[in-house]
């Protein structure tokens, strides 16, 4: 006898089947972004005083100038909840609303927890999932790729992807080949299920694991034999430049053809390709191999040097804030690094998927426009839980005197809306003046105290130097 029972329904038979979740299609937008970067600003001629080398070799081979250096008491937790929470004041979320809290990062302070669970404390989110994800200087693009597939499927409305790193302590600074590349910083973005075509149109994921020695950073359980052999070390960074190079390059166009033919897209269509600042010469070559002007391709490189997993949002954020991205461009994101691992992605820019904050940075709405606002939680212990937040009351309990808010927050109040994230908390926590032409300079006679987590300056200068 045929079963007329359907078979997904088979196995159920005798109990209830369990409820379908309703499979619209769901469309994922980047709605908010944030970045931050600790002052401390390291030139490549403060670098002449530690390592072998020169400002015009580091300017023409790499195209950086400078890169930021974490005081001690920041930390990769402090420099993504930072990024995080300016991401969710631009987008207007409230903390209770994020799903997901994805860090990337190759520089967690723990194995475990991660990252992101001490970010979810941080910011008060207390209905996200969190955890951590390795893909070295691809993780940002894996993260958003991540998120995306939970939003598109609707297991997730709202998701917080970063990516942070303080790669200086993780540097050896005895290894000029590699000292010179690497900062520390964080850069965050919000996405949102919307119901608007557009935001994240098609990505690639790829790995390598065959090239795995080319670029590693060793663990306390990294094999004795790799450890012993002279040139690894554990906790240090490890490079074959010219390897990853001719990799970089060898991926960089590739991944974003891939990512924009998945969206019937090709790169004439691009406004703006955001890839892994790694090296200028790497970025110079994406703009080749896609045949695109090199002015569409973002750079800044030279001002923070390779940081890794947290490159792509922080230059994601400074373009945006530059006016090189705006409602209806096309824009692409690609990642590659250690892994061997690389990933692109494809944005479409929609304005009707963004919040009134983020347009005001965009430029001025077309008329006519329904614009969105969060709404309030609605469970009023989490409403309740969020006002306490906004009003600084930091996550281990302290009150700490309000700090003044914001031009967009001052406006947000005016109008009556409701203000996202724990501005104050984080900025009495972990105090760093904003960027800008005056950020301090630390003489290098100082550098051993401003850089007490890492060995003494003697150990680290060769020793005509000491
Ligand atoms: O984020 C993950 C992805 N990482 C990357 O994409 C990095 C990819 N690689 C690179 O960006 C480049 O390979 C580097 C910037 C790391 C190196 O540039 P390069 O043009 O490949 O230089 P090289 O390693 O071939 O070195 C050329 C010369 C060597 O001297 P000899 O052997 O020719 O006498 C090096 O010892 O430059 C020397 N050198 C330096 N000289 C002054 C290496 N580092 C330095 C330095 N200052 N800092």
């Amino acid at each position: 006898m045929i079963d007329t029972i359907p078979r997904s329904r088979r196995l159920f038979r005798g109990r209830a089947a369990p409820a379908r979740r309703p499979r619209a299609l769901r469309y994922a937008h980047v709605i908010g972004w944030g970045m931050e970067v600790p002052s401390q600003v390291l030139s490549n001629s403060d670098l002449e005083a530690i390592v072998e080398t020169n400002d015009e070799w580091i300017t023409t081979r790499t195209g950086i100038k400078e890169r930021r250096i974490a005081a001690q008491r920041e930390t990769t937790t402090s420099l993504a909840t930072r990024a995080a929470q300016k991401a969710l004041d631009l987008a207007d979320v409230l903390p209770s609303a994020i799903d997901l809290i994805i860090v990337a990062t190759a520089t967690p302070e723990h194995i475990f927890p991660s990252t992101a669970s001490l970010v979810q404390d941080y910011l008060g989110a207390t209905n996200a999932g969190a955890f951590d994800l390795s893909a070295a200087c691809s993780g940002f693009v894996y993260g958003v790729d991540m998120a995306v597939s939970k939003i598109q499927t609707g297991t997730v409305n709202t998701a917080l992807v970063i990516g942070a790193e303080t790669l200086s302590r993780v540097v050896d600074w005895t290894d000029r080949g590699t000292c010179i590349l690497f900062g520390d910083g964080a850069g965050a973005v919000v996405l949102q299920g919307s119901d608007t075509p557009g935001g994240v149109l098609g990505s690639v994921l790829r790995s390598d694991g065959s090239g795995w020695d080319m670029l590693t950073l060793p663990t306390a359980n990294s094999r004795e034999t790799y450890l012993q052999d002279g040139a690894h070390q554990q906790g240090r960074i490890y490079m074959d430049g010219r390897g990853v190079f001719r990799f970089a390059t060898r991926v960089i166009g590739e991944s974003i053809r891939d990512a924009l033919t998945q969206a019937g897209l090709t790169p004439d269509d691009l406004t703006l390709v955001i890839p892994h600042q790694a090296n200028q010469r790497i970025i110079d070559h994406a703009a080749k191999a896609l045949k695109i002007p090199e002015d569409r391709v973002y750079s800044n490189v030279a001002r923070y040097g390779n940081t890794s997993a947290a490159s792509i949002p922080i230059a994601l954020a400074e373009a945006v804030e530059e006016e090189r991205i705006k409602p209806g461009d096309i824009i692409a994101l690609v990642g590659f690094g250690g892994g061997l691992s690389w990933a692109g992605d494809g944005h479409r820019v929609d304005c009707r998927a963004l919040p009134p904050v983020v347009l005001a940075h965009l430029g001025p709405p077309p008329g006519g426009l329904r614009l969105r606002r969060s709404a309030p939680p609605a469970d009023p212990q989490v409403a309740a839980a969020d006002a306490a937040l906004a009003d600084d009351v930091d996550s281990h309990g302290a009150r700490l005197p309000a700090p003044p808010p914001r031009a967009d927050q001052q406006v947000a109040r005016r109008e009556g809306r409701g203000v996202a994230g724990n501005g104050g908390v984080l900025s009495q926590c972990f105090t760093s003046p904003p960027l800008g032409a005056n950020a301090p300079r630390f003489p290098l006679s100082a550098a051993a105290k401003r850089y007490p987590q890492m060995p003494p300056i003697p150990q680290l200068l060769p020793p005509r130097c000491a």
